[in-house]
């Protein structure tokens, strides 16, 4: 039964828009913590410290941050998996015995892919930068999320990075969003313009409120 499911296109599809709101669900929360930098290095730094020690003494310190690391790397090996699979799917189906050129998949087909694969590389490159600090620009310090943020965003290549980052993940949000409430069902006649409606202001509020940081440190507000 679950096999049946996985091999089916709907059945990749459901994952797909599943670890998308899982995915959507982080960001907002990540947009709010990183909007804390605007009030300050203490405050910055001690929302840090604590998404170590949440959930203490229930949890040990970092087995909550753990827990969520863990949901969310699924989350995003489901989500580029079934990309992939689909991704094959589409091509080997595509009629091209009686065209002379190829058909092109449409335009929001290639948006979701390239905008997939900039964001897959972003993550790699975001998590070696300001988690691990293994190519982070200044003297990478654990524990001082405020003043590596403020090293970043003090490189030019660091500006360029995130904030390309931040438009792909505005495309593909808007357009994610969409193609997730069609595929788990919610969406309808009725209903078509509200969901696009809410999908433009999330990507908007998202994209805006992620780009604000590297703005606020090239601005010199936060500094
Ligand atoms: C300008 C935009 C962003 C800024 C300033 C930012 C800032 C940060 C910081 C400071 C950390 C480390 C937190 C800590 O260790 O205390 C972090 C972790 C992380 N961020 Fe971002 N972030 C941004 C955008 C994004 C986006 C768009 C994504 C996803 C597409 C993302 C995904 C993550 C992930 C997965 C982690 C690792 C969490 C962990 O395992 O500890 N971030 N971010």
């Amino acid at each position: 039964m679950a096999r049946t499911v996985w091999d089916s296109t709907v059945g990749k599809k459901t994952v797909m828009a599943v670890s998308g709101v899982i995915m959507l669900m982080y960001l907002v929360a990540h947009v709010i913590g990183n909007l804390k930098i605007f009030f300050g290095p203490e405050e910055f730094n001690h929302y840090g410290h604590w998404l170590r020690t949440v959930g203490e003494p229930f949890m040990h310190y970092e087995w909550t941050l753990w827990l969520i690391r863990v949901v969310l790397a699924g989350a995003v090996v489901a989500h580029a998996v079934c990309a992939y699979q689909l991704s094959r799917r589409d091509i080997k189906a595509r009629p091209s015995k009686y065209v002379h050129r190829k058909p092109q998949a449409s335009y929001a087909t290639r948006t979701m892919r390239w905008g997939g694969i900039i964001l897959g590389l972003f993550i790699v490159w975001h998590v070696l930068d300001l988690t691990t600090g293994t190519v982070h620009s200044g003297g990478f310090q654990a524990g001082h999320p405020y003043q590596n943020v403020v090293d970043t965003f003090s490189t030019w290549y660091g500006n360029v990075i995130y904030i390309v980052a931040m438009l792909a993940l505005g495309l593909h949000i808007r357009h994610g969003f969409w193609s997730a409430a069609q595929t788990l069902g919610v969406g309808s006649r009725a209903r078509d313009r509200a969901l696009k409606t809410i999908a433009d202001v999330l990507a908007l509020l998202l994209t805006a409120g992620f780009i604000a940081v590297p703005v606020g440190v090239m601005t010199g507000v936060v500094s």
